[in-house]
């Protein structure tokens, strides 16, 4: 491989600094270059091209020299950012609507989901709501039965948080197979986005409405073709669940269950009721399709876990990640995603050698309880084969699992709740690709 400008950038004085600086083997380097208070500081991570001595005087472009083009009511990502998708399948012939589309992880940064990226899981389609007529019926064990419209809902007092949401079958294919299949971050990790959700919280329609003596449980049914209906505890109702309207500021979109849907902080993907409908306040679970065949963990013996809600602390490296290819020796920022469902992010541990030696990542010092948290590490990589992993660890203090600890608690059909650290092997090409480590 060849070296070009950037790689020239770390300059030989800079990196024996920085060697100096390591704090795990195959090449992770002190999180203080991030912070830019080492002797090679933040000039170690620039990838800029030199300029020429001569190129004194900058050349203005085409777009410089006549105006551009007018506003517009509803933006759209710049032509040249067109291959920023969502990754999704072809249209199903045999049950159509119903399928997955994958958030793009490896091609964002931050830590918020567009919401034209956010992930979609539908069982039967998006339906075409018209919020005119759409409805939603509060009844069971309650005082007062009541019916709202979104108009209705809009009147009510708000309140915003920014959460994950995570499909519980995200990741899956990890947990199966001899080997590890070709894939991006996106592709592998891509059910899981996070917004700004804002909405009404569920207690406040549950106060109006007046929870009887003896209830425990809600349960949840969305508008769609599938009726998805999902049972949630009460307190955990009570605690945090919001009926959603906006996502990042606007309605929420259509794929996300427009006009409205029950979001469940932290929990898996599929009990946050899209479209929803009908809230029925009862004594028990419902055992709906979706919490009995299905969103049910098979373990070695034959039974199965039902009602495992809260998502397990897990991250994943973004960049460098599959189907990338490093193309210069030098220095390369390693980068990714936390989350846990039971908490906050406490510390993310990054390790180039396939968890022989571990470093501390630097992470967002604004850390929200359930929410996606950005990491962040250097690493001077000059062309020795490596494996890339992170290691999260939360708030409530559960770190996530090796690959192999995760495999050995359940049947090899389970395919739910993988959160077993994803490998990324690096080859002396530079060419990054999922693996079993
Ligand atoms: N709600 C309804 N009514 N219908 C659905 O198909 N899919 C569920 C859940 N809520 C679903 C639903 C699943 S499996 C997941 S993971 C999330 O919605 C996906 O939410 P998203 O499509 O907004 O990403």
């Amino acid at each position: 491989m060849q070296n070009n400008n950037k790689s020239e950038r770390v300059r030989s004085d800079e990196k024996i600094a920085l060697l100096n600086d390591q704090v795990a083997g195959n090449g992770l380097i002190s999180r203080r270059h991030l912070l830019g208070l080492s002797l090679a500081g933040a000039g170690g991570l620039v990838t800029s091209s030199v300029l020429a001595a001569d190129a004194g005087l900058l050349t203005r472009p085409a777009w410089s020299m006549t105006p551009g083009r007018d506003p517009s009511e509803y933006g759209n990502p710049s032509s040249h950012a067109a291959q920023i998708k969502r990754l999704a399948p072809a249209p199903n012939a045999i049950s159509p609507g119903t399928g997955a589309s994958r958030t793009p992880l490896h091609l964002l940064q931050g830590t918020i989901t567009p919401n034209s990226l956010h992930f979609e899981r539908h069982h039967s389609g998006v339906p075409d709501i018209d919020p005119a007529q759409h409805r939603l019926v509060l009844h069971g064990m309650v005082r007062q039965p009541l019916e709202f419209s979104y108009e209705d809902l809009l009147a009510y007092p708000m309140v915003s948080r920014v959460h994950f949401l995570e499909c519980s079958g995200n990741s899956g294919g990890n947990s199966s197979g001899a080997s590890a299949s070709d894939g991006s971050a996106g592709g592998i990790h891509g059910l899981l986005s996070c917004a700004e959700w804002t909405g009404v919280r569920l207690s406040t329609l549950l106060d109006e409405a007046g929870v009887a003596a003896g209830a425990s449980w809600i349960t949840a049914t969305g508008a769609d073709a599938a009726s998805l209906g999902r049972s949630v505890p009460l307190d955990k109702a009570l605690r945090d669940v919001i009926i959603a309207l906006y996502q990042n500021g606007e309605p929420i979109r259509p794929e996300q269950g427009y006009p409205m849907r029950m979001f469940v902080p932290g929990w898996e993907g599929n009990v946050s009721v899209k479209w929803l409908t009908q809230i029925k306040v009862t004594d028990g679970p419902a055992n709906f399709r979706d919490e009995t065949s299905r969103y049910t963990e098979l373990l070695p013996d034959g039974k199965s876990l039902q009602f495992t809600y809260p998502m397990g602390v897990k991250s994943v490296i973004t960049s460098p990640s599959g189907q990338m290819t490093l193309t210069r020796h030098g220095l390369h920022e390693v980068t990714g995603l936390a989350w846990s469902g039971s908490g906050s992010i406490r510390r993310v541990e990054i390790s180039a050698d396939g968890g022989r030696t571990w470093a501390d990542a630097l992470i967002d010092a604004d850390q929200r309880e359930l929410a996606l948290t950005r990491f962040r590490l250097p690493w001077l990589w000059e062309g020795a084969e490596a494996v890339l992993q992170s290691r999260a660890t939360d708030s409530a203090g559960n770190v996530q699992p090796s690959r192999a600890a995760w495999v050995a608690q359940y049947s090899p059909a389970n395919r739910y709740h993988f959160n077993g650290i994803q490998s990324w092997a690096v080859s002396a090409q530079g060419e990054v690709k999922n693996v079993y480590a």
